[in-house]
């Protein structure tokens, strides 16, 4: 493949030489010039990021494909039965070779959706799967003692830090909200936006069935500038979605209350399957209320350090699990949790 642009260029070079002396081939999309390219994207002027955007793509699909082809020529393995029941007395199975593994389906998608949000000019943030009261509440402008706390159902630890509260492990990535806005407020200064998005895990004490699970994925994302309004993140969440499922699509706004927002919406898109007309996945409504958002709260900047009279911003949270169920038609949420070879080797 060939590449225009010289920086892409050098690194595939690069790349491509080192990939015939890698021992493990898939290190080669780990390698530091492809994390490099992606990391350009968001400090270039917004009229160049998706045609470099787009290139560090084909490259990186380019390197995948070399891995992928390679690992087909792996002597196939005889097949185990992992759910017979096992003889404890006879020898112990072989197990199955780590390149016979794939990447799970919702890792795939996570790093999908962040190569979206990266060509937006979003930097992404981990999450943590412990935090506490003041994060998962307090900065987000949850009083104490408010009912609304208790619509997330949260698991908490026996033990309490030196106030006397409870870690909780985080019900929404929202606890990653005033770290982030803290972390890139410097940028504001240089007149730059805090433009972040946090892929990772949530758990909440949720009675389990098709629908829900006590552990999924989330997408927190936040953006701050100067002048920001209600406007831009409808446009964000639409063009998302749209280059998501690959398709132009309808959206729309109802209002919602969170305490983390205001004015604070729940945001539906037209149904990317029957374009409207009702089917089995929108319920026959041809809309399909995916996630929360809003306007962040002046007392959530405020928390952060950063003037509400001289900049506002938006923030949505979405989950991710439902984005990927609904590209894919999976019916079960319980499915991505269960180890189920049969499932999982769906998605090569
Ligand atoms: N944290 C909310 C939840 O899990 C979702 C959400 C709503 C996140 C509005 C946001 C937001 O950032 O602005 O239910």
């Amino acid at each position: 493949m060939s590449y225009q642009n010289e920086e892409i260029k050098q690194a595939a070079e690069a790349l491509l030489q080192r990939y015939a002396k890698l021992e493990n081939k898939a290190d080669i999309l780990r390698q530091p010039e492809l994390k490099a390219l992606y990391e350009r994207i968001r400090t270039l002027p917004p009229e160049q990021r998706g045609t470099f955007g787009k290139e560090v793509n084909e490259l990186r699909q380019e390197l995948q494909a070399k891995v992928d082809a390679d690992s087909q020529q792996v002597e196939a393995l005889p097949p185990i039965d992992v759910t017979a029941p096992m003889d404890v007395n006879s020898a112990l199975p072989e197990l199955l070779s780590s390149e016979n593994g794939s990447r799970h389906p919702l890792m795939v998608e996570r790093d999908y959706i962040l190569d979206i949000f990266y060509r937006m000019g979003f930097v992404a943030s981990e999450s943590r799967e412990i935090d506490d009261d003041y994060h998962m509440f307090s900065s987000l402008n949850f009083p104490e003692d408010h009912p609304a706390r208790d619509d997330y159902d949260t698991f908490m630890t026996e033990q309490t830090n030196k106030d006397g509260k409870r870690f909780i492990a985080p019900a929404h990535t929202s606890t990653m909200q005033n770290r982030v806005l803290k972390k890139y407020k410097a940028n504001l200064e240089k007149g730059e936006p805090i433009a972040v998005v946090v892929p990772d895990r949530v758990f909440r004490n949720e009675d389990v069935d098709a629908r829900h699970e006590h552990t999924f994925y989330q997408l927190e994302g936040v953006y701050v500038a100067r002048g920001v309004h209600a406007g831009m993140l409808i446009a964000t969440l639409q063009d998302f979605l749209q280059e998501y499922y690959g398709k132009q699509l309808e959206v729309k706004t109802q209002p919602f209350y969170f305490p983390f927002t205001e004015p604070s919406f729940e945001f539906a898109l037209s149904c990317p399957f029957c374009e409207k007309k009702g089917c089995h996945i929108c319920s026959q409504t041809g809309w399909i209320e995916l996630l929360g958002c809003g306007m962040i709260h002046p007392n959530v900047l405020k928390e952060a350090g950063i003037d509400p009279e001289v900049y506002t911003g938006f923030a949505w949270g979405c989950g991710i699990d439902r984005l990927v169920m609904m590209k894919y038609g999976i019916e079960d949420v319980r499915h991505f949790q269960s180890a189920k070879l049969d499932f999982l080797r769906q998605f090569p």
